[in-house]
């Protein structure tokens, strides 16, 4: 079904495969910096069980055999409303890192959002897939000055959008990482800042928190992304307030998403939240959603609440533990299959014709993986 050859091992069956895949051959310490989340974790739970809490409504004898799935976001055209999340520390997964999942990416027709925080330089992943669309993250905190220059690197670098990432004013209360006594210089650099010799990420990172004695203002925000023409999505937003706030600030598109439960737990399902977004920007800018998602119903039903782009983050670092650049490709092309196999046995022609009537809330919990 997929425009594009992935490869099927026993290890990289289906995408919940590919997970148990990638744990196994893991380090149990870097297993749990992956898959855990803040505090008491209850966020990270309620990410996955509010997909349980809607099904669908069905309809027959409606809807094509190959439903049409292709999408844009600002001017990017994707083979499918997915991306992949900026996901940092990524050559903890893979020695290529964010360099395998760009090439994945254009394999697939898909872009993908570059870490700041990746152990390549932003340069190199925009050369190690110079056709694929990407888009650069940043984080909104530390000296002005470097964030101006980060700014004019993306720029130079051919980065067609930024994505800012508000929700990490500081740190999550990661205990798992606490637990581990994990260290994660002892196996990390980070590619964007190696004018610093042998700075690792969390000094780097602990420099720019530290320096950022207050947290940026969104006017602040406004007036130095007014320094450049790139648009901008605001990713890590929760509520109908703060989508209002970025939409004010200039903000070219919404990034729903509580950073996979990795930052403030407690804070509702980014499920819920996206109800509530949805609400208030209606048709006005573009929406993404991340948080939870393993598979192509949930892409469905996120785009069924809303979101016009679904972000996978664990997925596709599963996909590149499991197998680096074709192990990221087989999540997509998973992926690819079931949302049309989903829309198929829905009744609707195309992403286009999802809204909530394509859902119904289902009564019982239900427990998933
Ligand atoms: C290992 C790891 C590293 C991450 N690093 C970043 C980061 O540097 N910047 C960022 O905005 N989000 C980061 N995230 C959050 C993801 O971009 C995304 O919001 C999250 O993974 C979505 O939830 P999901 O993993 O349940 O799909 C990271 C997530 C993981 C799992």
């Amino acid at each position: 079904m997929v425009a594009f050859k992935s490869v099927s091992t026993p290890e990289l069956a289906t995408l919940s495969q590919i997970r148990l895949t990638a744990l196994s051959r893991l380090a149990p310490e870097v297993a749990d910096f992956l898959e855990g989340g803040a505090g008491d974790e209850i966020t990270l739970a309620a990410n996955r069980s509010a997909f349980s809490r809607w099904g669908f409504r069905q309809r027959v004898m409606s809807g094509r055999a190959t439903p049409d799935i292709s999408t844009s976001l600002l001017g990017i055209d994707l083979a499918m409303p997915v991306l992949t999340s900026p996901f940092g520390a990524d050559g903890l997964f893979h020695p290529d890192g964010q360099k395998a999942v760009a090439r994945a990416n254009l394999s697939a027709g898909i872009a993908g959002i570059v870490p700041e925080a990746g152990t390549h330089a932003l340069e190199a992943v925009a050369e190690a897939a110079p056709k694929a669309a990407r888009i650069a993250q940043l984080h909104p905190m530390g000296p002005e000055a470097n964030f101006r220059h980060m700014l004019r690197r993306i720029e130079q670098a051919g980065y067609e959008a930024i994505c800012l990432t508000v929700d990490c004013p500081t740190g999550g209360w990661r205990e798992r990482v606490l637990r581990n006594a994990f260290d994660l210089d002892a196996g990390f650099v980070n590619g964007n800042y190696p004018d610093s010799g042998e700075t690792k990420l969390i000094e780097v990172f602990g420099q720019l928190f530290e320096r950022c004695a207050t947290v940026w203002s969104w006017q602040r925000l406004s007036e130095l992304m007014a320094e450049t023409d790139l648009p901008w999505i605001a990713k890590g937003i929760m509520t109908a307030d703060d989508a209002r706030a970025a939409e004010a600030a200039g903000a070219g598109a919404i990034y729903v998403s509580n950073h996979g439960g990795r930052q403030l737990d407690g804070v509702p399902a980014a499920l819920d939240a996206l109800i509530e977004v949805k609400a208030e920007i209606g048709q006005r800018l573009p929406i993404l959603f991340d948080s939870g998602v393993r598979r192509g119903a949930d892409v469905v039903k996120a785009l069924a609440l809303g979101a016009d782009v679904v972000v996978i983050g664990r997925l596709a670092a599963y996909g590149l533990v499991a197998g680096g650049q074709a192990g990221v490709e087989r999540v997509h092309s998973l992926l690819y299959d079931e949302i049309r196999t989903v829309l198929t046995l829905l009744g609707r022609g195309g992403v286009d014709e999802l809204g909530p009537d394509s859902l119904l809330p289902l009564p019982a919990l239900v427990s998933v993986v």
